[in-house]
């Protein structure tokens, strides 16, 4: 492993989260306004080559996941050929590629995803009410959602071998009453559903209120479930994992708002117009574009880029770049952004 990835903490950052695109065919309550995000303009958005370049240079470096996000990542009209192209990189190293999709056309591309190596996918989904759907998300499409669920499923049946995880956030007087129901599609399926702390994102309304903690979701399901126990976690898990004897599926808790698990967070993230970051909380960013597609006409140099993204841990070291984030995580990013080095 090299130490280009590795912090001053000794954690390997080999899981690297990249953002594809910023648009969205859903509008959920707490992640965007009904009119959307900003875009940026096209230009400033990583190209497919670009992708490709950076998943490759990572890859090189130790990173073995690789997950693709969004906005929805479905949308991006080459998701396809995309990952065609990041799964060529078993062959270097890469051993997991995932994504983390809404499902609303999944079920469409489902299949060449596979073929292309994927293998794990979190879809986002917060009811199983068609019209508590239509509330949450702002828009229709609950049985495409279905659609893509049981389309996983099945070619799991088939030999395909793709972890399906959900991930339903919860919010107190729209979705909590539905715990149990998801809980009980693992007693046959082979999903983990896990129930993400409502956070404040994006000026979304956020008000602790609204906000079920990890503590009074797990005394929900331990009325009807006392049985359920935990698991022991992976190293570099967010979610604390639990399961109920006897059923297939797993249940999780992210717990953002009440437990804190950077420390054992080992992801990277490239946003979609090429910045990386290092904690989704920070605002701390670093223009990977830039340094690609420096001094030549916008277009990407291979030889020199690698080096450059040195400069940006120098940069750093120099007190160049800045840190600190409005959440009060700045410490754990400061310490994060050493991993450039
Ligand atoms: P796997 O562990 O690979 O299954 O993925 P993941 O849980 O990291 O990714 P996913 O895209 O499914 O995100 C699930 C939730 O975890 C989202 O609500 C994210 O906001 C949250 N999350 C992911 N990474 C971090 C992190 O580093 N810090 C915090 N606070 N939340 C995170
Ligand atoms: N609070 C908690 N989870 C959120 N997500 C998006 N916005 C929020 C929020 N404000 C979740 C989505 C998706 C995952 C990547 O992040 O449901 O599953
Ligand atoms: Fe789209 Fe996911 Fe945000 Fe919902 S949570 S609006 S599906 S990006």
């Amino acid at each position: 492993f090299s130490d280009f990835l590795t912090d001053t903490y000794h954690r390997q950052h080999d899981y690297l989260r990249i953002s594809v695109t910023e648009r969205c065919n859903l509008r959920c309550l707490y992640c965007m306004p009904e009119e959307g995000v900003p875009l940026s303009p096209p230009a400033h958005l990583l190209t497919s080559p670009e992708i490709f370049y950076l998943s490759s240079l990572f890859v090189s470096e130790g990173v073995t996941k690789i997950r693709l996000t969004g906005g929805e990542p479905t949308v991006r009209r080459d998701i396809v050929p995309l990952m065609q192209s990041i799964g060529s990189l078993r062959s270097k190293g890469l051993k997991e590629l995932a994504l983390t999709t809404n499902g609303i056309s999944l079920h469409r591309k489902l299949d060449s995803m596979v073929e292309a190596g994927l293998t794990g996918v979190n879809l986002s989904l917060d009811t199983l009410d068609p019209f508590q759907f239509q509330i949450m998300t702002r828009r229709k499409g609950f049985d495409a959602v279905m659609r893509s669920v049981d389309r996983v499923l099945e070619m799991n049946r088939l030999g395909a071998n793709v972890k399906l995880k959900i991930n339903c956030v919860v919010m107190r007087g729209l979705n909590e009453r539905e715990i149990i129901p998801f809980v009980e599609m693992g007693r046959e399926k082979d999903i983990e559903v896990r129930f993400i702390e409502y956070m404040p994102f994006g000026g979304n309304k956020w008000s602790q209120g609204k906000m079920l903690s990890y503590s009074e979701m797990l005394d929900m399901i331990r009325v009807k479930y006392p049985s359920i126990q935990r698991l022991q976690g992976h190293k570099n898990d967010t979610s604390k994992t639990y399961q109920i004897p006897g059923f297939v599926g797993k249940v999780g808790f992210i717990t953002s708002m009440t437990h804190n698990f950077c420390g054992t967070c080992n992801r990277l993230r490239i946003t979609s117009d090429g910045n990386l970051k290092v904690c989704l909380h920070g605002d701390a960013e670093v223009s990977l574009r830039d340094v690609l597609r420096r001094g030549n006409d916008g277009q990407p140099i291979d030889e020199q880029a690698f080096e450059a993204l040195k400069q940006v841990e120098m940069d750093r070291q120099q007190g160049l770049l800045a840190a600190g984030s409005p959440l009060g995580w700045g410490e754990r990013e400061r310490e994060l952004l050493s991993v450039i080095g």
